[in-house]
């Protein structure tokens, strides 16, 4: 998978996809990842790229022009243009498999304000990371890039990610490790049992009782 990041921040990239997992899937060419600044396609002499907004405001808004050339150069008939904004579809682990059989990601960081609103017209989808307001899209750009890509084919194990929390709507069941008391804590005893099916029931039984105490709206029973 291709994945092109428009940002006006590229250092902010820095350290991010080049530690742990993300940095092995880029090594072995799973993905790649571009940060593309872009100003660098502005028409203006001053190497602006946002404006203040018509009928008056607060804050400056990004312009048509450098993001409409940028996309245009860079798209293709595999793209998929993505938006990031606070008024986006809100983003789940669902989307980040869908996201995850594309070839080619083009993601739209905003900034400041906002965006001129003509820029939607060439987007094919727009996420919000949340429920709440980031100063820009990079850290949310780099949520949707860390979460789609440790389901890309051969970057973790599907085993690794197919019981994640989100999967048929439940959170995921607690882990143990060793030692097999810390503290005086117990690990249950079920885990120790080396019984399969056991430890299958238990692991489901308390998957269900997590998310029914802190996420009830998974189970559609809040
Ligand atoms: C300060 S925000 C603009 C907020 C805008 N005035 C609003 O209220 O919707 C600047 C940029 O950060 C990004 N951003 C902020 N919060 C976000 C969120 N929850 N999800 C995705 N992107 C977000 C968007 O790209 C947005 O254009």
């Amino acid at each position: 998978m291709k994945i092109d990041i428009l940002t006006l921040f590229p250092e902010m990239f820095k350290g991010v996809f080049e530690e742990s997992i993300i940095k092995r899937a880029i090594d072995e060419k799973k993905v790649e990842i571009n940060i593309i600044n872009f100003r660098d396609y502005t028409n203006d002499p001053h190497k602006k790229v946002d404006d203040t907004p018509y009928g008056g405001g607060a804050g400056m808004v990004l312009t048509c022009q450098p993001i409409f050339d940028c996309v245009n150069d860079i798209k293709t008939n595999d793209s998929k243009v993505i938006l990031l904004t606070p008024s986006g579809v809100p983003y789940k682990q669902k989307h980040a498999y869908e996201l995850a059989d594309e070839k080619h990601l083009i993601i739209i960081c905003g900034h400041y304000e906002g965006f001129d609103e003509r820029i939607r017209t060439i987007v094919d989808e727009e996420i919000s990371i949340g429920d709440y307001v980031l100063t820009g899209g990079e850290i949310a750009s780099m949520v949707l890039v860390d979460s789609v890509t440790r389901l890309l084919p051969g970057v973790i194990t599907e085993a690794s990610h197919k019981d994640d929390s989100f999967n048929n709507n439940l959170l995921d069941y607690p882990t143990y490790t060793k030692p097999r008391v810390y503290n005086g804590l117990e690990v249950p005893e079920v885990l120790l049992s080396g019984d399969h099916k056991k430890i299958e029931e238990f692991r489901r039984e308390e998957s269900i009782k997590k998310t029914r105490e802190v996420r009830p709206d998974l189970l559609g029973d809040d």
